[in-house]
């Protein structure tokens, strides 16, 4: 097609996106795919959310907020590959033969695993699979890079270890051996509660709330007892923490010296949050409820992109086919 190295990068469809995701990793992503450097592949991992969401309208409401988050948030689907992972079903057929060049053992050393089982929580074999169907979303589309936060950094190894298993096990140099890019400077975006924000914690900002959510959700950021005229350090304030982010240096500088001074009350620094989140947001959260309206729309966008990712999972399949005999 053309030489462009080749992106990779899915979101699972397992809730709203929330602005750990957003500067954790869609920021980034959209600036990588909107460049010229890569073919960039961007699909919805919803055969993965089958690992956690069992309610039919919740996938597919998912799925579309996806799509409709990243596009508000600047994704041009002109330029990159925007599809559903479930309208090419060669992942699975791919992820089925792969299945044959991992161990048990190999599986059971995946943290997510690992993590599922200590909890005791009876693990699904979609779940212990699920580095598998992820390594097949990567080596499909030959990828070169695969942008990730350090929490899918064990994922994208098992990528490159299953591409050298596979490529040993036929004797032949087919599959490359994607490289993960692990995003540099992403500091982890503290939720409401000051964890990780993490939807699992029930702890996020969703970017496109509505603005009584917004309110209610900044209203209700855990601050300590000071009073307003007390001086506040910045770095252990979860407001200054999130708001930072929103901010280029010389605004970050003003911020700093308005929780340092004293006199600046939570109330008024969280009303500032507020206010810095609906400017953020104006022009997006337009772009934003005009597709959440319209999901013919998102369906096109999804549709468009299928027929482009298809074309080179099927070259894939007719590879890697005839390479195990399946075809001959
Ligand atoms: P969640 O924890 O809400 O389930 P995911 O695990 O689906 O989020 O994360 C999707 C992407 O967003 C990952 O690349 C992850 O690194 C990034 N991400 C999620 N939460 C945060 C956070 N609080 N800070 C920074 N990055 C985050
Ligand atoms: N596991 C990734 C996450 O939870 C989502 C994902 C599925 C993915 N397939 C992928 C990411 C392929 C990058 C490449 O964030």
């Amino acid at each position: 097609m053309n030489n462009k190295k080749v992106l990779v990068s899915g979101i699972q469809a397992s809730g709203r996106l929330h602005f750990g995701n957003y500067f954790g990793a869609m920021r980034q992503n959209i600036a990588l795919a909107n460049g010229n450097e890569y073919e960039s592949y961007i699909f919805v991992a919803d055969y993965h959310a089958l690992t956690t969401v069992k309610n039919k309208e919740a996938l597919s409401k998912a799925t579309l907020d996806i799509v409709a988050n990243y596009i508000a948030c600047g994704l041009d689907a002109d330029k990159a590959i925007i599809f559903k992972q479930s309208d090419i079903p060669e992942h699975t057929e791919l992820c089925a033969i792969l299945n044959n060049v991992v161990t048990v053992p190999y599986l059971m050393r995946a943290h997510a695993f690992k993590d599922h089982e200590a909890k005791s929580k009876e693990v699904s074999a979609g779940l212990f699979d699920y580095p598998v169907l992820m390594a097949a979303d990567i080596l499909m589309y030959q990828a070169n890079t695969v942008p990730v936060g350090q929490d899918q950094k064990q994922h994208v190894e098992y990528a490159r270890d299953i591409a050298g298993f596979y490529n040993r096990a036929w004797g032949i140099d087919y599959f490359k051996v994607p490289r993960e890019y692990i995003l540099e400077n992403v500091a982890t975006v503290p939720g409401i509660d000051g964890q990780k924000m993490s939807k699992s914690k029930g702890n996020t900002i969703p970017l496109f709330g509505s603005e009584e959510e917004l309110k209610k959700l900044i209203m209700s950021i855990v601050t300590d007892s000071l009073t307003p005229e007390e001086r506040k350090n910045p770095d252990e304030n979860i407001i200054f923490n999130i708001h930072k982010l929103f901010l280029n240096d010389k605004e970050v500088s003003l911020l700093r010296s308005k929780f340092e001074e004293g006199g600046y009350s939570y109330k008024e620094a969280k009303d500032d949050l507020y206010n810095t989140i609906i400017d953020w947001r104006k022009d997006k959260k337009e772009i934003y409820n005009n597709l959440m309206n319209n999901p013919k729309e998102i369906k096109e966008i999804l549709e468009k992109g299928a027929k482009k990712a298809k074309r080179k999972a099927s070259e894939t399949m007719k590879d890697v086919r005839l390479q195990t005999g399946l075809d001959f």
